[in-house]
């Protein structure tokens, strides 16, 4: 009993009775003018503010390049919050006990004089607490997320070995590296003066009460977890599809592509929830002990395997939801000869006792025909003998659909009877959402992961070996395409499911893949 109440409070849905145990801390975000900060940030902290679930006192001090005063950053965070807030409408009382708690303080993180300001804004507060219990936000370019964390060491704003009741932690947002060797240099870099359990590598998906819920639905509930396996699962399909192009993004996407910026950490980190053994306890370690041992018996896929295993895909022009969309080559910073992926499907196996011969295919991509992210996870069929020929169209196995977002639920499938006096089946659905069952309220992913980092609970966040493993994996995949132009065959309309290359990866033939519904 304890265990689920734990159980709950750990990964279940956040109710308004719940309460993090969270102690006085300033928040520092460095990267303050980015979009990140006034689209996501500030309004999961304003909520959390609202929901009375952040430490008193708190304060909130932005860092960034351009001159900004408290006032006039305060000005622009309560106008984009209005824009992007979950909820309807801003609380004037509360926006105005909120919005005390944020300061801003110009800098350049390249220059010691924006570490000595920020060091002394601190100091003003005049609380031990909001001085040195610090969370650091890095909403920066990757490329400065080692100097920066050197120079805070250096400035004596984070220290790895603290003597007193004092704690500081790193939140990095992603791409942590863009390959095994520059990730594995980077942790290398941050460790010198960071200590692991320090480190917050964010992965936004796991802030999703959804993502969450795979555990809570896996662990707690017999009925699944007795067939969640190679003997009664047939194969597990992970889907993360987005209507949108890739925008004003290309110059970071042609970096990218969509096997780094969604492959390496969103889909795999669904993977390994859905495939991981049951930890031993609900310490953060000891998930993240079973996640990386699933991602590390993932068969790896290079050289020639990858052609037949994994499938990469480009947009052209198309019409989506009735407006016609530019070919990726044709976005603004994309190169008119670009090779960089907008599509991925693959097929992984894993090697380990539970999944032996069990394929997880994994696809993703942009400008498809519509935004939606789900797990299926289709059952073996029954025996071909007693109802086969009574079914209307076929008789459908068992699955049960894990829906990430939109209409966040989890769907399972089987067979029923259709009344009268014949025995004719049709497939049926058992549908639980969210919405219905416990009300509109969903925190955004930010809510959770802010709350967690300042709690000190690392649960949500990657540890290194699980981000070095998924460099690892990816790595083959993309040295195998390295230096290859993309075919006629990889490329596909915007408002298509993607290259028809994908349908082969599941042989072609029924059910293939299975497409969110809208
Ligand atoms: C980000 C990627 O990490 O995730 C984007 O960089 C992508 O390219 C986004 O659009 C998808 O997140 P969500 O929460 O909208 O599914």
């Amino acid at each position: 009993m304890e265990e689920l109440t734990q159980l709950d409070e750990l990964l279940g849905c956040r109710t308004e009775g719940d309460r993090r145990e969270v102690s006085p801390c300033t928040l520092v975000i460095f990267g303050a003018s980015g979009d990140l900060t006034s689209r996501k940030l500030i309004p999961a902290l304003y909520h959390l503010f609202c929901g009375g679930q952040l430490p008193e006192p708190f304060r909130i001090v932005g860092v960034a390049r351009r001159e900004k005063t408290d006032e006039s950053w305060r000005a622009e965070l309560k106008d984009d919050l209005a824009r992007y807030a979950r909820s309807k409408g801003i609380d004037e009382t509360v926006w105005g006990r909120f919005e005390r708690l944020i300061s801003y303080c110009r800098g350049d993180l390249t220059d010691s004089n924006a570490y000595e300001g920020l060091k002394a804004r601190l100091q003003g507060f005049g609380d031990q607490r909001l001085e040195k219990n610090l969370l650091f936000y890095l909403a920066i370019s990757p490329s400065q997320f080692a100097e920066t964390v050197k120079r805070l060491h250096a400035h004596g704003m984070v220290r790895k070995d603290a003597q007193d009741d004092h704690w500081q932690r790193v939140v990095i947002e992603k791409p942590f590296g863009h390959d095994l060797a520059s990730a594995r240099e980077l942790n290398r870099q941050i460790t010198d003066y960071l200590h692991e359990k320090q480190v917050f590598r964010i992965d936004h998906y796991l802030g999703k009460e959804t993502v969450q819920n795979i555990l809570v639905f896996r662990f707690s509930n017999a009925i699944f977890e007795g067939s969640w396996n190679r003997d009664s699962i047939d194969h597990v399909q992970i889907t993360v599809s987005e209507q949108l192009g890739v925008g004003s993004r290309g110059g970071y996407y042609e970096e990218a592509g969509a096997l780094r910026d969604m492959v390496q950490n969103h889909l795999l980190q669904v993977l390994a929830l859905v495939g991981m053994e049951p930890p031993v306890s609900l310490d953060a370690e000891a998930i993240r002990d079973e996640k990386v041992k699933l991602l590390q018996s993932m068969r790896s896929i290079s050289g020639e395997e990858v052609a037949k295993q994994v499938v990469r895909g480009q947009y052209f022009g198309g019409e989506l939801g009735g407006e016609l969309r530019p070919a990726y080559r044709s976005e603004p910073k994309v190169s008119p000869v670009s090779n960089v992926e907008t599509f991925v499907a693959m097929k992984i196996l894993i090697d380990n006792w539970r999944w032996s011969g069990v394929p997880f295919y994994l696809r993703t991509g942009k400008n498809l025909p519509l935004s939606a992210s789900e797990v299926r996870v289709q059952f073996r069929p029954v025996p071909n003998v007693l109802f086969a020929a009574k079914a209307s169209s076929g008789m459908d196995a068992n699955s049960v659909t894990l829906r990430l977002q939109p209409n966040a639920g989890i769907c399972l499938g089987f067979n029923g009877k259709v009344p009268g006096s014949t025995t004719r089946l049709d497939p049926v659905l058992m549908d639980f959402r969210y919405e219905e069952e416990f009300g509109a309220y969903t925190p955004e992913a930010y809510e959770r992961l802010l709350l967690e980092a300042v709690a000190g609970d690392s649960t949500l966040f990657i540890r290194r070996d699980e981000v070095e493993t998924a460099w690892a994996f990816v790595d083959r995949i993309r040295s195998a395409w390295q230096g290859k132009a993309l075919s006629n065959r990889e490329f596909y309309a915007a408002g298509t499911w993607g290259p028809e290359a994908a349908d082969a990866l599941l042989g072609g033939g029924a059910p293939g893949w299975l497409n969110p519904e809208a």
